[in-house]
């Protein structure tokens, strides 16, 4: 029994998530498996209607009863400080250690890419984030605060057993790619804590000889991301160079509405959400794209061994934007229900 928690959050969240539900019984009914799922009520509601984030009772029920969690997207404009977005999100990622951030990236169609020239066969890498790390952890603080002498320090940390961890899933994941694992850090500028990183590299690397270990500093790659996309296979970056980076992927194959990421702890946890957020100027309007979300829903789907209902999921999402069934946001001109819908129809067809 495939045990599955919502965490539709806010803002979009609950539409699209409405959809990758929707699409999760279709697939279970096609492929015959057996799944329950149970929606928690965490987000800006629940914060600003009791002051909860995460509390710790939602905690255990979420790291003791489920095999994963499907999020949807947090942040709402009357929690201007985003307090609960931190908590639930960044707090997740934290305290169910879940410290490989996934965000594959494929050109689907030339139409969504803004490179000249630039084909399906270009684009088509992993970002492999590191997720617990780097300066997220909220280590730093403040002397003298709104003072004109105000100091600021937000730390950056690496641990030896973050980066090797990261690392090795990098490289057996390239093992099934393209062989490629490329590192990009700002060890030239940030010597200790990227310097790790390379150093983990160096004693990793030998131990998959198959396997081509590059490095490039963060800002290089950036350019060459925009450039030569055909370089990336599998994109190795601690927590910041892995958040801007993958936001620079996304933007190459048509932007966060075909972002889709899992955040796992390999073997004991995981998490999937789509990478775009919770878009509140159109909450309500039906031009949600809940695609991101679904081809979240397949990435769970494939990693607990549902391989042809991942691919059902999958090859519905292409078809919907290779045939432009899809919200206006990639030239369609239906309705997030309706995306859903044409998935779902797909997928039971399949
Ligand atoms: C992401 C987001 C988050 C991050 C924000 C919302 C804190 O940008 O998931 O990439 O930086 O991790
Ligand atoms: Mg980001």
């Amino acid at each position: 029994m495939l045990r599955i928690a919502l965490l539709p959050g806010d803002g979009i969240g609950p539409e699209v998530i409405e959809e990758a539900k929707n699409v999760l019984a279709a697939a279970a009914d096609r492929f015959s498996i057996q799944w329950q799922s149970e929606t928690l009520d965490l987000g800006a509601d629940r914060y600003l209607r009791t002051g909860d984030t995460l509390p710790q009772a939602d905690f255990d029920h979420l790291r003791d009863d489920f095999d994963a969690i499907v999020v949807g997207a947090f942040g709402d404009p009357r929690v201007p400080t985003n307090i609960h977005a931190k908590d639930i999100l960044l707090g997740l990622r934290q305290r169910l250690d879940l410290y490989v951030n996934l965000r594959p990236v494929r050109l689907l169609d030339t139409r969504f890419c803004p490179l000249k020239d630039r084909g399906p066969a270009d684009i088509d890498m992993a970002i492999v984030r590191e997720n617990t790390e780097s300066v997220y952890t909220g280590i730093g603080g403040h002397l003298r605060k709104d003072t004109p002498h105000e100091v600021a320090q937000s730390i950056m940390i690496s641990t030896r057993m973050a980066c090797d961890r990261l690392l090795h899933y990098a490289f057996q994941l390239a093992g099934q790619r393209r062989k490629i694992v490329t590192l990009c850090d700002k060890a030239n500028a940030i010597p200790h804590a990227h310097g790790l990183w390379r150093r983990s590299l160096a004693a990793v690397a030998p131990q998959y000889p198959d396997i081509e270990a590059r490095t490039l500093y963060s800002d290089v790659a950036a350019m060459r991301m925009v450039t030569h996309p055909q370089e990336f296979d599998v994109v190795v970056g601690d927590n910041l160079m892995g958040d801007m980076l993958s936001d620079l992927a996304a933007a190459l194959v048509g932007g966060l509405g075909l972002a889709p990421s899992a955040s796992l702890h390999p073997g004991s946890a995981a998490l999937y959400e789509p990478v775009h957020g919770s878009a509140p100027d159109i909450v309500g309007t039906g031009k949600a794209n809940p695609l991101a979300a679904i081809m979240s829903v397949a990435m769970l789907l494939r990693d607990f061994g549902h391989t042809a209902a991942a691919n059902a999921v999958d090859a519905a999402c292409e078809n919907a934007v290779m045939s432009g069934s899809t919200t206006p946001d990639l030239g369609g001109n239906l309705a997030t229900a309706e995306v859903g819908a044409y998935i779902c129809a797909q997928v039971a067809a399949a």
